[in-house]
């Protein structure tokens, strides 16, 4: 493959040609992403996503290093960003480096994200200074989902002011991209235009620097919720089911397996060592 983008390279291109973002959590879906984004995000989306948990509050550090560990082996030319999940650096800017830099440095990734705007402002200050690029994460911040009450849209009315303070605050504190997450149009081309790092979209419309979606969703593998902003590009779901069904039948029907797929086929003759 190609050379590996860098970081300066992803922050060079806002107001260029957009940046294609997908997640992935393992090393075969990273191998298939790798050729076509420019950016993989190890997100903590894997803990709804592949592990079946009811939100993303229940991902540990471990799960994240050790899915974060599997998508590096994938990839040859995207940045890799791996999520900080709930709870490994909220507390303070050292709770945060120190949990970050393990991240750092046992997955190889070239950055880690985190959600939060102002108030985590002093933490990705911190990081960055200390050799952590950061990608924020601001508007719907799935693990504030109990504050919220819900997956609502965020920044509508008066509550756009609180976004762009947000994303502002990010940018100001040297993050070098930001994840815009289920926000109005006419609010991500507001910050997009405002903030000076890439703004990449997810249910945030086409005005920003970029989009991301995660992968099982686009492929139609995770079919648990149907948000608006997920375009299905394939149902690998539907797929999937029809041949498990198609095997379950054919074992049934002792149709499979077939002369092609056994050794020394028919009735035959077998030595075995007297007894
Ligand atoms: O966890 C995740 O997958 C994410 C993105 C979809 C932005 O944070
Ligand atoms: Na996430």
């Amino acid at each position: 493959g190609s050379k590996a983008l860098t970081l300066p390279e992803i922050a060079a291109r806002k107001g260029k040609t957009p940046l294609v973002c997908l997640t992935a959590y393992t090393t075969p879906v990273a191998k298939l992403v790798d050729d076509h984004c420019d950016l993989v995000l190890v997100g903590d989306s894997v803990g709804m996503v592949l592990h079946g948990m009811p939100s993303t509050l229940g991902v540990t550090l471990e799960m994240m290093i050790l899915h974060g560990k599997a998508v590096r082996r994938g990839l040859q030319r995207a940045l890799m960003v791996v999520d900080m999940p709930f709870g490994s650096y909220e507390e303070s800017p050292a709770q945060a480096f120190r949990n970050a830099a393990r991240v750092m440095v046992e997955t190889g990734a070239a950055a880690i994200k985190l959600e939060g705007g102002e108030h985590l402002a002093e933490t990705i200050r911190f990081l960055t200074a200390r050799g952590i690029p950061v990608m924020g994460h601001v508007g719907l911040t799935p693990q504030a989902v109990n504050t919220f009450g819900g997956y609502h849209v965020q920044g509508r009315g008066e509550d756009a002011e609180r976004i762009l303070r947000d994303a502002t605050a990010v940018t100001e504190a040297g993050a070098f991209a930001v994840v815009l997450e289920k926000i109005p149009e006419a609010l991500a081309r507001l910050i997009t235009e405002q903030v000076a790092i890439p703004t990449i979209g997810i249910g945030a419309s086409p005005a920003c620097d970029g989009q991301i979606l995660v992968v099982d969703d686009m492929l139609g593998l995770f079919g648990e919720f149907r948000p608006r902003f997920v375009k299905r590009y394939a149902e690998l779901g539907k797929d999937a089911e029809a041949a498990i069904a198609a095997y379950a039948n054919e074992v049934r029907e002792r149709a499979f397996p077939g002369a092609e797929h056994v050794f020394d086929h028919g009735p035959g003759t077998v030595s075995v060592g007297e007894a």
